[in-house]
This record gives C-alpha cells, sequence and structure tokens, in this order.
C-alpha cells in the first residue's frame, strides 16, 4: 500500500485516523503513550505543507448520546502544547463537522470529536464513511491500535475514498507497526519467548496458540499461569483460573514448553475486597509459597522473585521476545515484583522484543525499562489479533 511519507501533501486537507483512545480521568489523561506515538504522524503532515483533521474514538459510548466524560477535549489540549512551535493557533476540537462541515488552512490542526458519538460509526455505515471521505483530499489510516475494527472511520471511509477516486494511505506508525510485527513474527530469530501474562486464559486463547507454533517456550502469569498449574494438578486454592480450559492448557503444553513458577506471591481471600481489589491489596499481607503448598484460602497474585529470576534467564537467552500482560497485580508493589524482574531482563536481553498492551505498557513505564525494548506497540486487541495471524480489516483495505 501507500505510505503517507511517499505523497506530496502541499495545499492538501489531509484527514488522519489515529487511535487518541486514551485512559482519561476526571478530564486528565492518565498515560500519553498513544498520542505520543501519533505525533510524529500529525507533525510530518504539517511539515508536508497540509492542512491536518485528526479523528478517533475514545473509549466506548454509546452511539448519538455525546458524554462528556468521552469527550477529546483533553487530547485537544494535549495537541495543542505538544504541537506548538509547528502550528498558528491552537488545535480545535470540532463537534459540528457532519453538519457543518470543517473549515481550515495548511499549516492548522482541527480534532473532530469522538467518532462513536456518530450514530452508524461502530456498524461502519456507509452514509457515514462517505461524509468522513467527504471532509478532506487525502484519508492516512494510522490507527494500529484500531486497525482490527471495520469501522466507518477506518475501514469504511478508506473504501469511501476509493470509490470517490481519492487518495487513501497508511501513515508511519500503522507502517512501522507493521513493519516491527512482521519483522518479529516472520523469521523470528530463535529461540522465540513469549511472555503472556493477564487473568484469563480465554482471552488469550488463540494467541496462545499461535504463539505456541513460533516459540519454543511461553512464560505464563496472572491468572492464565493459574490455569496452567491447575492443569498440572496443582492446587491453585482461592486463585483465579478456568476450570473449564484445563484440557486446553495441556493441549498447549503438548506444543511447547511452559515456563511456570515453583515458588509465587499470595494473600489470603479473607483479606481481599472484591469491590475494590488493588485498593484492599495495600493492606493485604503479600506470603511466598511454593505452588504445592497453596491453602484453600490462597491466592495466588504474583510470581516470586526466586522464580522470577530463574525466568529471567530464558529471557536473556532468547534471540526475540513478545510480551503480552504483567505476571502478576503490579499495581501494588507487595505483588509487582515478578512483572519488574521479568520487565529488566527483557531490557537486558540482547535479543529483538516487542511488547503490547495497555497493561504491558504501563508495567514498562513504571518500571523505567523503555529503552531496552526495540518495539513497544500502541496496539491491544489489534496486537493480539495480529499476532493470531488474523487479517486486520483496516489494513486490508489499504492493500486493495
Ligand atoms: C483499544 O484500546 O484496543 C482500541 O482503541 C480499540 O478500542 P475498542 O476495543 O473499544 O474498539
Amino acid at each position: 500500500f501507500l505510505r503517507m511519507s511517499e505523497l506530496v501533501l502541499a495545499e492538501k486537507v489531509v484527514l488522519i485516523r489515529e487511535d487518541l483512545n486514551v485512559p482519561v480521568k476526571d478530564g486528565k489523561i492518565t498515560s500519553d503513550a498513544r498520542l505520543q506515538a501519533s505525533l510524529p504522524t500529525i507533525k510530518l503532515a504539517l511539515e508536508k505543507g497540509a492542512a491536518v483533521i485528526v479523528c478517533s474514538h475514545l473509549g466506548r459510548p454509546i452511539e448519538g448520546k455525546p458524554e462528556s466524560q468521552y469527550s477529546l477535549a483533553p487530547v485537544a489540549d494535549y495537541l495543542t502544547d505538544k504541537l506548538s512551535t509547528q502550528i498558528k493557533q491552537p488545535v480545535t476540537l470540532n463537534s459540528d463537522y457532519l453538519s457543518a462541515g470543517v473549515t481550515i488552512q495548511p499549516g492548522e490542526v482541527v480534532l473532530l470529536e469522538n467518532v462513536r458519538f456518530n450514530q452508524g460509526e461502530k456498524k461502519n455505515d456507509a452514509a457515514l464513511a462517505k461524509a468522513y471521505a467527504g471532509l478532506c483530499d487525502v484519508f492516512v489510516m494510522d490507527a494500529f491500535g484500531t486497525a482490527h475494527r471495520a469501522q466507518a472511520s477506518t475501514e469504511g471511509v478508506t473504501q469511501a475514498m476509493r470509490q470517490a477516486g481519492k487518495t487513501v494511505c497508511a501513515g508511519p506508525l500503522l507502517s512501522a507497526e507493521l513493519d516491527a510485527l512482521t519483522h518479529a513474527l516472520e523469521t523470528p530469530a530463535q529461540p522465540m519467548l513469549a511472555i503472556v501474562g493477564g487473568s484469563k486464559v480465554s482471552t488469550k486463547l488463540e494467541v496462545l496458540h499461535s504463539l505456541a507454533e513460533l516459540c519454543s517456550q511461553i512464560i505464563v502469569g496472572g491468572g492464565i499461569a493459574n490455569t496452567f498449574l491447575a492443569a498440572q494438578g496443582h492446587n491453585v486454592g482461592a486463585s483465579l483460573y478456568e476450570a473449564d480450559l484445563l484440557d486446553t492448557a495441556r493441549d498447549i503444553m503438548q506444543k511447547t514448553e511452559i515456563l511456570l513458577p515453583e515458588y509465587v506471591v499470595v494473600a489470603d481471600k479473607n483479606e481481599i475486597d472484591f469491590a475494590d481489589f488493588t485498593g484492599s491489596l495495600q493492606n493485604a499481607k503479600a506470603t511466598v509459597k511454593a505452588v504445592d503448598a497453596i491453602a484453600s484460602d490462597d491466592m495466588i497474585l504474583d510470581i516470586a522473585p526466586q522464580s522470577a529470576e530463574k525466568l529471567a534467564e530464558a529471557i536473556i537467552n532468547a534471540k526475540t521476545i513478545l510480551w503480552n500482560g504483567p505476571v502478576g497485580v503490579f499495581e501494588v508493589d507487595a505483588f509487582g515484583a515478578g512483572t519488574e524482574i521479568l520487565a529488566n531482563a527483557v531490557k537486558d536481553s540482547a535479543g529483538f522484543s516487542i511488547a503490547g498492551g495497555g497493561d504491558t505498557l504501563a508495567a514498562i513505564d513504571k518500571y523505567q525499562v523503555a529503552d531496552g525494548v526495540s518495539y513497544m506497540s500502541t496496539g491491544g486487541g489489534a496486537f493480539l489479533e495480529f499476532v493470531e495471524g488474523k487479517i486486520l480489516p483496516a489494513v486490508a483495505a489499504l492493500e486493495v
């Protein structure tokens, strides 16, 4: 497909679809990783002399019911701040673009209000896609994090642009994501190792099957590890695990080596308030136990340091490392050592490392290991679907 870097954009009105879906709490952006990743694309379009319209979704609002908690207003302020030397006037947030269009000059940036406020966005309505296409001369798909969704502002607008005989291309962020993931997955330097954490095997089942084909070893953590421990016959006490997936876990263990901890960190379930899980864990007692000594009230919440150090050796020796998901409740320091030790091993390993998913990026941030990670993906669901070998519809539309 065509890449934005190859195009002449002077005097053109360019619509860039970014994934600016960042966590916002009380009107404040709590992680700007995705915003930072989108800045080079917007800056490049400005340098090329374009008038730049940016669009994105934020969260999962009910369509047709704009709610201020899902407004991109904090993102407009963020962009104004970060682009201050490139733009003549602040980034404006435009909410009536479907009725009034967008008036814009080269060197300016307009941010469209949350596309999911528009009826038909999620079901990829053709008329809405056509309306987006009508706003611009060139459409740039740069939202890797949303490329697994065939929605009006991703796949639909791409088709509508083509029907109107207008140019569509991939933005630099999308191109970089696809290049890095292809590099890691198509011809991975061996041995390849994956770290897959998170609470449920069921959400990572397909990715575990795909990774089992590619990797010689997989480190599992969180609720996923508990399911594997249970599949091996260990009593996991009150830990989160999926009893109906024990056979699936055994199948995966036939295909590749699953590295499980010998020692874990547990808390007594009676000390935990499930309505305020991480809050209550701040005061819960953390105890290291062997995996064959778990009591019925114990909840496994992390890999113990002595086991994490052993797993770290495998990470250091790997030539390709793919990381998705923390291995413990790392938001609470008493249950974060496992994730911290593995994060540092990823940093220290000379292998090519690729990490994706919101929690994983938050852990990388917390333990300040970003410098040692070869590539950090902005994708969560899109990252997993790519690893699973699925076709991302918004990328496929660019390739037609
Ligand atoms: C994500 O955060 O994974 C993307 O922005 C997609 O969001 P969605 O799952 O609400 O479509």
